[in-house]
């Protein structure tokens, strides 16, 4: 395992593995206090976070290790200087490297030149260690994921590509529905049928009542996501029916959770009601990217 770019390149064994590691950290962290100590982790944005990056920077730093944080501005990742260049240089430097990009293409120029491992840390096409993190949450608070229904309602975006190639891998049943101009894009819908694990169901849709009708699990996310602010208006529109409200959250089961990456456009696909209803388990949810996040940086750096 060299780098976390996107979970279509890990088997359900290792997607496993790295849940039953959360775990394990989650439950004793002192027992991994100088599990990375001396080493070092970059994190280069190019975009805004706050659970990304505090969950990687805090959790380099809970391992014994330490972390430098660059903003979008200083680097300005192949303006100021070449991407080739400085993922070059930053090897020479550090033990890891966390990303997060506008272009995923630009991950996967980084990752060409980098001898040491690259976490994506969410690029326009994907965003894994957030679906990894939902993961553990789905299995800590409803059990088994493979014996739950969940639907993802709203943008084929980056998570809900991280999320249909999860299910596909693990074999679980997801249910995504979006107005149809907003569906994932074909090559990723390709893909996850093409890994599909026996058992797997990854259903697309556009109409809400069927998709949500008895799920377990109801995840939604931004409609417009960070890059796509021109487009915002004429997704209001668009996204209209999609938003997780009270009415929605009737039709999944009584006790279905709800779960949202965060940040959350509240008033817009989710209401201020839910997130702060009894289904909801959002905080719980960014809780856990933190002990996720040690897990990816421990499996990529033990040893090493
Ligand atoms: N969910 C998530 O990635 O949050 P940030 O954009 O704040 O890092
Ligand atoms: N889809 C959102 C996720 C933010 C964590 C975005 O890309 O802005």
């Amino acid at each position: 395992m060299k780098h976390f770019i996107s979970l279509k390149y890990f088997s359900p064994k290792q997607i496993y593995q790295f849940l039953h590691l959360t775990k394990a950290i989650k439950a004793k962290p002192s027992l991994y206090n100088s599990s990375l100590k001396n080493r070092h982790v970059g994190l280069l944005f190019e975009k805004s976070s706050l659970r990304t990056k505090t969950a990687f920077y805090l959790g380099m730093l809970e391992l014994g290790g330490g972390a430098i944080y660059y903003t979008p501005q200083e680097v300005e990742l192949g303006k100021r200087e070449k991407i080739s260049d400085v993922s070059q240089t930053l090897s020479r430097f550090l033990d890891a490297v966390v990303l997060r990009t506008f272009s995923h293409d630009t991950i996967l120029e980084f990752v060409n030149f980098a001898s040491i491992p690259v976490i994506n840390g969410l690029s326009d096409l994907l965003h894994p260690s957030q679906v990894l993190a939902d993961l553990f949450t789905m299995s800590e608070v409803k059990g088994e994921i493979k014996k739950l229904k969940v639907c993802y309602v709203g943008d084929g975006n980056n998570v809900c590509h991280s999320l249909m190639y999860a299910f596909s891998i693990l074999g679980g049943s997801l249910y995504v529905v979006n107005p149809k101009k907003y569906a994932p894009k074909n090559k990723i819908v390709a893909e996850a049928k093409k890994i599909r694990a026996s058992g797997a169901k990854i259903r697309l849709s556009s109409s809400v009542d069927e998709a949500v009708k008895g799920a377990d699990v109801l995840y939604t996310d931004v409609w417009t996501s960070m890059g796509k602010e021109a487009e915002s208006r004429q997704r209001k529109k668009i996204f209209r029916s999609f938003q997780i409200n009270d009415k929605m959250i009737k039709l999944a089961r009584k006790d279905c959770i709800v779960m949202h990456c965060l940040p959350a456009h509240r008033g817009e696909e989710i209401t201020d009601s839910v997130i702060a209803g009894k289904n909801s388990v959002v905080f719980l949810q960014a809780e856990n990217r933190l002990h996720a996040a040690k897990a990816i940086l421990v499996s990529l750096l033990r040893g090493r």
